[in-house]
């Protein structure tokens, strides 16, 4: 039996790269569709050198439907992961009409490819964002998700609506071959991978944390703010549930596995659970690296909350999945990667 083809939209960026690392390690056939907006080859090119394994890119953008026809009518595919996306908050809020435009109107087209084709299991990368401010610091899928507080975020519960409704008009025709959707909500992905050949290339200054501390350590940037220090914490700053990218991912084929037992649409979080301060992070990083990192605390950034992390509990139950790997882990892997290529692909 020949191996299953996945299509990985996203496929050159961050996550998808280590995703296709994972796919292709345990045997998957991927192809890759990259418009290349936020990412260059060369990630594909190591996802190459590191599983000894070729996969297929096509550079398209998923709005264009003719290059997606081709696509689907070449291959028959089994399931797609969506990563593809515009997914800076600042810039989402500069510029909301791209972000629809790419996040929302690009699902569609896929969608609707994905339907004409018959090609009906997707895995969406959606975000912890769609929770918005709840009155829980832990996150559970129950939560109602309509309170994201950007157009980045919004984007991204419009997308869960959507891929939501298509699952719901199956089961009321009783299609013989329903949309199965799994809806993964992302806490904070850090980390590369373990050869330090892939792993987070930021365009100019980055938002994040933990790309702005490895750039600090490493000398391209001089000082961290960081933002509030009076948040009613552990230590007054911000606490997020940081994940390994490589857990991240394994999630994916953990769903990859089980989107065939799925009734119509599902969503999990994918988080380790706990939460750590931005004090804690940088203190990591201290003793990991080595390296003094130059920080000052300052004002609150709009838009952020105190704390969250994840109940990772059901898809620890239904995709028999949880994070493998501690703050230490992904802070030497991060730190790996930005030391040995501190231009990232460039
Ligand atoms: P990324 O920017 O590194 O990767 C996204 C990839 O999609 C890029 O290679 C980009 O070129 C491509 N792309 C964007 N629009 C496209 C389009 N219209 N057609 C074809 N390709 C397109 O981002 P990432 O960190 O790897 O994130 C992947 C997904 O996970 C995104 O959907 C993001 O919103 C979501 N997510 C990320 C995080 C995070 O912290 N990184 C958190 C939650 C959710
Ligand atoms: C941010 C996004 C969120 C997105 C997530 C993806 C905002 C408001 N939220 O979340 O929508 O899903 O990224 O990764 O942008 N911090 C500093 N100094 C910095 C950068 C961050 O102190 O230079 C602090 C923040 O205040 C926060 C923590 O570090 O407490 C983590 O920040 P970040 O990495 O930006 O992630 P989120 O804010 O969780």
């Amino acid at each position: 039996m020949s191996a299953e083809k996945i299509l990985v939209t996203g496929g050159a960026g961050y996550i998808g790269s280590h995703a296709c690392v994972e796919l292709l390690q345990v045997g998957y056939d991927v192809i890759v569709v990259d418009n290349l907006s936020n990412s260059k080859p060369e990630s594909l090119a190591r996802v190459e050198k590191i599983t000894g394994k070729a996969l297929h890119f096509v550079e398209a953008d998923i709005r264009d439907k003719q290059a997606l026809n081709d696509i689907f009518s070449t291959h028959d595919i089994y399931a797609v992961l969506h990563f593809a996306g515009l997914k800076a908050v600042g810039e989402s809020c500069a510029q909301p009409i791209r972000y629809y435009e790419n996040n929302v109107y690009g699902t569609l087209v896929l969608t609707e490819m994905m339907q004409q084709y018959g090609v009906k299991r997707i895995i969406f990368s959606s975000s912890a964002t769609v929770y918005g401010e709840p009155d829980t610091v832990k996150y559970t899928e129950d939560l109602p998700v309509y309170g994201a507080t950007n157009p980045y975020g919004k984007s991204k519960a419009m997308v869960e609506d959507i891929l939501k409704d298509l699952a719901t008009a199956d089961k009321l025709s009783n299609a013989s071959d329903p949309w199965k959707v799994i809806l993964l909500r992302y806490f904070n992905p850090i980390g590369a991978h373990l050869s330090g050949l892939i792993g987070e290339d930021p365009n100019g200054i980055p938002n994040n944390l933990v790309p702005y501390v490895s750039q600090v350590a490493v000398g391209k940037l001089e000082q961290l703010s960081v933002f509030g220090g009076d948040y009613p914490t552990i230590d007054g700053t911000g606490v997020r549930d940081y994940i390994h990218v490589v857990d991240l991912v394994k999630g994916h084929l953990n769903a990859l596995q089980a989107i065939q037992n799925i009734s119509g649409c599902k969503a999990y979080n994918l988080g380790a659970g706990k939460g750590y301060s931005v004090l804690e992070v940088i203190s990591a990083f201290k003793r990991i690296t080595g390296k003094s990192i130059n920080y000052k605390i300052v004002e609150r950034r709009a838009g952020d909350i105190a704390e969250n992390y994840a109940d990772p509990g059901l898809a620890l139950r239904e995709l028999n999945w949880q994070t493998e790997k501690n703050l230490d882990d992904m802070v030497a892997d991060t730190w790996r990667w930005q030391s040995t290529n501190p231009n990232g692909y460039a």
